[in-house]
């Protein structure tokens, strides 16, 4: 079954076609970072604008590169949900035109549950039940993957999602938008305990997060060192900043695994392309047996093949949609 799958739920316009749910034939991503890093940040004005633009074309160089005719298009999936609204509300009505054009049923797909897809993707072998670390921009989430379109949330950031941390903190570095790559790159050869920056725990919520506080403190760290004139160590303010990070992500996933007896353990999302939280938990899960499933980088990001892949399995549970399907910033898992 091939699937012709969109993703625009916020700065990357992509378009994919997916074969059988693991196979990507091709997968197009036009990121528009470039147009909103003058801002320091995504506008989603101008992110609308840009996937009305892009997207018409990218559909038909997907098309161009996979050598997959119109008529061999079995089904359209479309990220319908959750993300800025005006960019979600441009893929999922051009998929829904490409849809009703090709008369080929439309698959609406959750986000995230793209984002887990993606080690489907990655390792043909993995299937659930498995737990999942889903941790981008918008989202810092430990899941319980039960079935392919089952997926129950256990534990969730209070504030600020990891990415957004990374993102804020690299801006109060001086480095430029999206800061999770930059700060990474800063880091290497840093000494990750020359700052003290906090790691926040929930009283009763043991799987629930909050990165507010290691943001503020990381500000405070520069706007104090800036008054007093005083000189940071930048790699290592970056390699005490990861480490925060991924101490708050790698215990608490280990613990839930634990707890709900998964030996699988997968990550997902552009956080998930990070070097120190890869390497935490390869360590992590070398020392207790566990399976880990890491994407490959270019599948960490937003793309279209993962909501492809999933995009297939929700076909295979049912869940179909018409032309009236609405899109939504916001929806549970
Ligand atoms: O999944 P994604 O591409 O988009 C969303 O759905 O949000 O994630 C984007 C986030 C950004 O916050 C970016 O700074 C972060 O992923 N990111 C990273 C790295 N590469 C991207 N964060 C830490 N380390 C990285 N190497």
């Amino acid at each position: 079954m091939k699937i012709l799958a969109f993703e625009s739920s916020c700065d990357e316009t992509a378009v994919a076609v997916v074969e059988d749910g693991r196979k990507v034939i091709t997968d197009q991503i036009f990121s528009q970072a470039d147009l909103h890093a003058v801002y320091g940040g995504v506008v989603p004005e101008i992110a609308s604008r840009s996937h009305v633009e892009v997207i018409s074309r990218l559909a038909q160089r997907a098309l161009d590169v996979s050598g997959v005719s119109r008529d061999e298009i079995d089904a359209v999936a479309v990220t319908y949900a959750p993300g800025l609204i005006g960019t979600v509300l441009v893929g999922l009505n051009f998929a829904k035109a490409v849809a009703l054009s090709l008369d080929v049923p439309l698959i609406p797909v959750h986000h995230i549950k793209g984002h887990v897809a993606a080690n489907y993707i990655a390792y043909p072998e993995l299937e659930p039940p498995f737990l999942c670390l889903a941790i981008s921009g918008g989202n810092t989430l430990i899941i319980d993957v039960r079935s392919y379109t089952e997926l129950k949330i256990i534990g969730a950031t209070r504030d600020d999602a990891a990415g957004e941390c990374f993102d804020k903190t690299a801006r109060v570095l001086g480095l430029p938008y999206p800061g999770g790559k930059p700060i990474d790159m800063l880091s290497q050869g840093g000494d990750d305990k020359k700052y003290k920056l906090p790691r926040t725990n929930i009283d009763g919520a043991p799987y629930d997060m909050s990165f507010s506080g290691l943001k503020t403190a990381v500000i405070n760290l520069v706007h104090n060192a800036e008054q007093k004139g005083e000189e940071l160590d930048r790699a290592s303010l970056a390699a005490s900043f990861t480490a925060a990070v991924s101490d708050t992500l790698v215990p608490r996933t280990m613990m839930a695994a634990k707890e709900l007896g998964y030996k699988k353990i997968a990550i997902a999302g552009g956080v998930a392309a990070n070097s120190r939280i890869r390497a935490d938990f390869k360590a992590a899960a070398e020392k207790e047996g566990y399976e880990l499933y890491v994407p490959p980088l270019k599948l960490c990001g937003d793309n279209a093949a993962m909501i492809g892949c999933q995009g297939y399995f929700e076909y295979l549970a049912g869940n179909t949609a018409g032309s009236d399907l609405n899109a939504y910033a916001n929806m549970e898992l």
